[in-house]
């Protein structure tokens, strides 16, 4: 006997963006799968009903035509399944290469960081959210795309135009306005350096595409550069902010990952678990299907609540806790299955490996603004606002 997927009505959008883990718990608590009126989606929350989701590609299919994706970015891979998705993984598959990521991106990466806290040094206090994670973020992904230099806030902006097209579903004509704009934009960005790519090959994205076999057609270099853009920016630098958040608010915490500084990764992996940039992500369901008891019906679109999975009690004990000691377990804050983040590894190294590292080897003392408390937003997507620090001069 399967039920029919509920649907619940009482949810102020506004708390999900302010705090989704109560609605989240609810949601968990009621069904596997629950339409909430506000979000205008049916949610799936369980830990165990995503990742067998994710098993299942033909019954839960990533390709979309009618996704807000597609029609901001282009046919992008993110949005196919099987041979589709393959090639335009495959495409980039060498700029993301263990070695390359040691030998070509680190160096990188650590003088990006290095300039960056090298600045923020001279003073005392700072919001690490604009003085930081999001410069960081973004000059490292532009280094990674391979665009000529520009300022961070220009790819920054570009990424959130793209980002706030593809949720435009109360098709508001200037968020349209302005990413239409962003991704024009972005495939003159494209244009202006693509021969150079094609003529001297690197470990850049835009060369990996553009010297694929097959070679990628240029609607699809100029999509997929845009998901990349959209996806490759913001996550790590909500990372960074939620791994020095975790720390901070727990000196005990702090204190052991600074006297065992092996731990990093593992701190890493818990925040984001405990705050997954990505809370939310879209599938639809190809046929009729019973989820743990739920009958799913053909064509369903279903977002799968990985934020809300992370934090699932039935697989995590205390899962609100940051802790970074809690036993080992995966969590699903990178995705799972054939769209597994491509950016697993490279963010791993420059979030845990030598961003957050590097800033508490050099900014003594830092804590928080008891004055100024953090804030943190989103339920899609969610991280730190703001994080207003000092430190010892
Ligand atoms: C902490 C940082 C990051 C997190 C938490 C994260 C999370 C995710 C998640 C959950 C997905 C699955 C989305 C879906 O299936 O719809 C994904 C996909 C993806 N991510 Fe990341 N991401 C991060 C950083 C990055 C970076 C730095 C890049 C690129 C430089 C990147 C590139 C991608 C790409 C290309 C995909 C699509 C993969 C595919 O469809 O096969 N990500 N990411």
């Amino acid at each position: 006997m399967t039920s029919a997927v509920p649907v619940v009505t009482d949810i102020a959008y506004q708390d999900l963006l302010d705090d989704p883990y109560p609605i989240f718990r609810r949601l968990r608590e009621l069904a596997p799968a629950v339409y909430v009126e506000p979000a205008k989606l049916t949610l799936v929350t369980r830990f165990d009903d995503i990742v067998r989701i994710e098993r299942d590609p033909a019954t839960y299919s990533a390709d979309n035509p009618a996704s807000l994706v597609n029609k901001v970015m282009g046919p992008t891979f993110m949005r196919k399944d099987g041979a589709e998705h393959a090639i335009g993984r495959k495409a980039i598959e060498p700029s993301f290469r263990p070695a390359t990521i040691k030998e070509h991106w680190a160096p990188k990466f650590t003088a990006i960081a290095q300039a960056l806290i090298d600045d923020l040094s001279a003073a005392d206090e700072a919001d690490l959210f604009a003085a930081l994670a999001a410069p960081m973020a973004s000059l490292s992904l532009m280094a990674m795309i391979g665009f000529r230099e520009m300022p961070w806030q220009t790819l920054a902006d570009w990424s959130q135009a793209l980002i706030d097209g593809a949720g435009n579903y109360a098709a508001d004509a200037g968020v349209e306005r302005k990413a239409m704009q962003a991704s024009a934009d972005v495939d003159a960005a494209i244009d202006a350096v693509l021969d150079d790519h094609r003529s001297k090959p690197n470990p850049s994205i835009l060369s990996s595409m553009v010297n694929a076999d097959p070679p990628m057609p240029i609607e699809g270099i100029r999509a997929n550069i845009k998901v990349i853009i959209g996806g490759g920016l913001n996550e790590p630098r909500d990372a960074i902010l939620t791994l020095v958040l975790g720390l901070l608010q727990d000196p005990t915490q702090k204190h052991s990952v600074l006297a065992k500084p092996e731990l990093w990764p593992t701190a890493l992996e818990e925040a984001v678990r405990w705050i997954s940039p990505i809370g939310m992500y879209p599938r639809r369901v190809t046929r009729d299907v019973d989820l743990s008891g739920t009958t799913l019906p053909e064509d369903l679109q279903i977002g799968l609540c990985i934020g809300a999975a992370n934090r699932d009690g039935n697989r995590f004990a205390e899962p609100d806790r940051f802790d970074v000691m809690r036993p080992k377990q995966s969590h699903l804050a990178f995705g799972a299955g054939p769209h597994f983040c491509a950016g697993t590894w490279v963010s791993r190294l420059t979030v845990g490996k030598i961003v957050a590292p590097m800033l508490f080897d050099r900014l003594r003392n830092l804590r928080l603004r008891a004055e100024v408390p953090p804030v943190v937003r989103g339920w899609v997507f969610r991280g730190p606002v703001t994080l207003p620090v000092r430190w010892d001069a």
